[in-house]
């Protein structure tokens, strides 16, 4: 399966299928190998001639009243809408994923920019009580100017809307490197955007295999006021260190390894199908999917079966096969790490279910649902985050077993609970250490509510209300001798 003619016109000018003249590197599609597109080899000049160019788009971009930006955000959402099944394919072909997920992968990415370019029109300020009868007191919310973003390759769309729906709604410019296993998304996404009348210079994007560089300007430059990073922890360390040297508000949405408890009162009716979804959602690739199952001692044995008979029913095949129930991992690298955390866990002890190896009869970077019962706190795919289709269950005995165990991680990303008891829903949810819970639910994502991790998994929210202030400054104005 290649480009269709619909994708190339969408691409334009920014791809070519042949090698092309200038600095380009290939993007291949994981499920077969073959390259996909050439795309423009960007360094450090562009990302600053991209800054240049935001830093100067931003004064007309910012002055715009929040309708006017609501108005070009909406005709980008009804763009990406019209365009959902190109768009799917593309996800497909270039992440690897299931076609009726990627056309999902779509929906959500739009959603982001629907839903801010509303949100956009309730960027309040406050009035305060004055201290004096001559004061009033008020504060206002204003762009915070140009913002520099790095995204990952898993969510190819909408980690990108993610950050731009709520920093154009702002008011702010951006420049946005992505992933180099997924840039056509990120091309794709922005000629839609110019497309749509968002003015040029207001959203530049770096297409490079070579991240230090373009990071570098980004977290250095004194004009990118706003850093905004979805991808690994140790990466997010460092970027977060360069930030310093320039004071710039900062987002982080690093790694995962989130906890799903299941306790003895659990309906399995709402666990099993809660789990599968939660745990292979893109193939496992997400930051919030079940990393550690942990089940308690009394349900532990219905559970497993129950789970491995649900997972076995997904199907593994191309991306672009609408029976396709699990793609292509992203590349070898993925593949390396599940083999090496399934061969650990295997040799200490856990049983392999369902799965377990390479599905070679559908291509080299396909690797079925797999699921792994005794598992044990000594397993390395206990504290490391599997990134993969494996499912790893843990046994425990009493509720503050399973919570300690589940808090037992410096990451805070994600964590679902479940059970039937109101009281302990609430109890255990307020004792899991993480940014979000999901009780009896097992996808929680949405651009309505607030995205984000605690501990080491980040800083700052996106999505909601918390996400469009994210982009916003506080600004206090004091007006003395006015009168009272
Ligand atoms: C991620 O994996 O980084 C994002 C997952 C989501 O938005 O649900």
């Amino acid at each position: 399966m290649k480009l269709t003619p619909a994708l190339i016109e969408i691409l334009g000018q920014d791809i070519s299928l042949t090698k092309p003249e200038y600095l380009a590197f290939p993007v291949y599609n994981p499920s077969n190998g073959k390259v996909l597109a050439y795309v423009r080899e960007q360094g450090e000049a562009e990302t600053k001639a991209a800054v240049d160019a935001a830093h100067k788009a931003f004064q007309a971009w910012a002055k715009k009243t929040a309708k006017e930006r609501a108005t070009v955000l909406k005709h980008w959402n009804h763009l990406l809408m019209a365009h959902q099944a190109d768009l799917g394919l593309l996800v497909a072909l270039e992440q690897g994923r299931a076609i009726t997920e990627a056309r999902g992968e779509v929906a959500y990415a739009a959603g982001f920019i629907e839903w801010f370019a509303e949100e956009g029109k309730r960027s309040y300020g406050r009035t305060i009580p004055a201290v004096a009868e001559d004061k009033q007191l008020v504060t206002i919310r204003q762009p915070i100017g140009v913002v520099g973003a790095i995204t990952p390759w898993n969510f190819p769309l909408s980690m990108l809307t993610r950050k731009l729906g709520p920093a154009l709604a702002a008011g702010c410019t951006a420049v946005v490197k992505p992933s180099e296993e997924t840039p056509l998304c990120a091309i794709a996404l922005k000629n839609l955007a110019l497309k749509a009348g968002v003015p040029e210079g207001v959203i530049g994007l770096i297409t490079t295999t070579k991240a230090k560089p373009v990071g570098d300007v980004l977290t250095s430059d004194e004009r990118v006021k706003k850093f905004s990073f979805t991808g690994s922890t140790p990466v997010g360390k460092g970027l977060y260190a360069q930030c310093a040297g320039t004071v710039k508000k900062i987002s982080l949405e690093l790694g995962g390894n989130a906890p799903l408890v299941v306790f003895d009162d659990a309906d399995l009716d709402i666990a099993v199908p809660a789990a599968i979804l939660s745990k292979f959602r893109n193939s496992g690739q997400t930051c919030v999917c079940a990393n550690r199952l942990l089940v308690q001692a009394g349900i532990y044995d219905r559970f497993v079966e129950r789970f491995t008979e649900a997972a076995s029913k997904l199907k593994v095949a191309l991306g672009w096969d609408e029976s396709s129930g699990i793609g292509a991992l992203i590349n070898q690298k993925a593949i390396d790490k599940v083999e090496r955390l399934v061969a650990d866990a295997v040799a200490k002890g856990a049983t392999v279910r369902l799965g377990g190896t390479v599905a070679q009869s559908v291509g080299d970077l396909f690797y079925p649902a797999t699921v792994l019962s005794d598992c044990t706190r000594d397993m390395t795919l206990f504290d490391e985050e599997i990134f993969g289709p494996v499912a790893a269950i843990y046994k425990f005995e009493s509720e503050d077993d399973g919570i300690s165990l589940a808090n037992d991680t410096p990451f805070g990303l994600a964590a679902y609970l479940f059970t039937q008891d109101l009281s302990r829903a609430w109890r255990v949810g307020a004792q899991l250490e993480a940014g979000m819970i999901g009780v009896n639910d097992g996808v929680m994502s949405t651009e309505v509510a607030p995205f984000g991790g605690i501990k080491e998994s980040g800083i700052g929210r996106e999505g909601a209300v918390e996400g469009l202030e994210e982009y916003t400054e506080i600004k206090y104005l004091s007006f003395a001798g006015i009168g009272g």
